[in-house]
């Protein structure tokens, strides 16, 4: 089993790429749901899954008066979020929360709900910690076809032997609510008003280069091929990256659907 321990230490591992890689990918795609937030007249400000803290200055920014607590499950992520400064941070499980009730005006949830093997659980926990009135704002995956480029690496991994990918599905719930009606029902049964929830496409343009660097440091790439021996890694490597300099600028466009949601306590 791959449960939340493991990714938590997995995260840890890559939490210097996922900053400097990933996360300029993915957090234009979250900044909306900012907008949908009321930020501005926010005291105590909690972030949930906050990982390195790519958000604090966004929120900051929003939210002027407000302090930010910052939550994650793992240690690796928070270093980077600490080294950035200005938060308030500790280390925890979304699904139990060392937190009082009531404590907060507003609560984000950012690309981490999936990762719960109990998504219901956590937002009945973050519905705990917010007072009457205050509201959430989801973010997760909807229709994501996943970055340009995977199912080459698929097939490259698949070919060469390499061991399936080691997170366990409980962790990997992105079907559970990858739809607007989906995140609306999770809200709704743990209790939540649900005040909207809306896909949108949104859109990151790779060059090959980028695309490879993300995928060997923080994507599927970096934890399938530590299954083959060294000399097959280098070939499996080398074959996609062929094949990724034959895509156009239109095919290393990635465009995935978020959902994003707001709801009250
Ligand atoms: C895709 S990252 C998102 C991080 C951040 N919200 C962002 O948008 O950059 C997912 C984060 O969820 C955290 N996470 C996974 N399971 C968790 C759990 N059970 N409790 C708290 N955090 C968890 C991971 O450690 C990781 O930092």
């Amino acid at each position: 089993m791959y449960v939340t321990p493991q990714l938590a230490a997995e995260y840890s591992a890559i939490a210097d790429p996922y900053s400097r890689l990933w996360s300029p990918v993915i957090r234009p795609m979250a900044l909306p749901i900012l907008e949908m937030l009321p930020l501005a007249k926010a005291r105590e400000i909690l972030d949930v899954g906050a990982g390195t803290g790519e958000l604090f200055k966004d929120l900051r920014s929003r939210a002027p008066h407000a302090r930010v607590t910052e939550v994650d499950r793992s240690q690796g992520m928070l270093r980077v979020a600490q080294a950035r400064g200005g938060a308030l941070l500790a280390v925890m499980d979304a699904q139990r929360l060392a937190l009082a009730d009531a404590a907060f005006d507003v609560a984000v949830c950012i690309f981490v709900l999936f990762h719960l093997p109990d998504p219901v659980k956590a937002l009945r926990e973050l519905r705990r910690v917010l007072r009457p009135g205050a509201e959430i704002g989801t973010v997760t995956w909807g229709n994501d076809p996943g970055p340009p480029g995977v199912a080459i690496w698929r097939e490259a991994l698949d070919a060469a032997g390499a061991g399936p990918d080691p997170r366990d599905p409980s962790i990997m719930q992105h079907a559970r609510m990858n739809s607007a009606a989906k995140v609306d029902a999770l809200l709704a049964e743990a209790g939540f008003t649900v005040i909207r929830a809306q896909g949108r496409r949104v859109e990151h343009r790779f060059t090959v280069e980028s695309l490879l660097t993300v995928q060997l440091r923080c994507g599927l790439a970096s934890r399938r091929l530590p299954s083959l021996a060294t000399e097959t890694q280098a070939r499996c490597r080398a074959q996609v990256e062929e094949r990724l300099r034959r895509l156009s600028a239109e095919e290393l466009v990635y465009r995935p659907e978020v959902i994003f949601a707001v709801a009250r306590r």
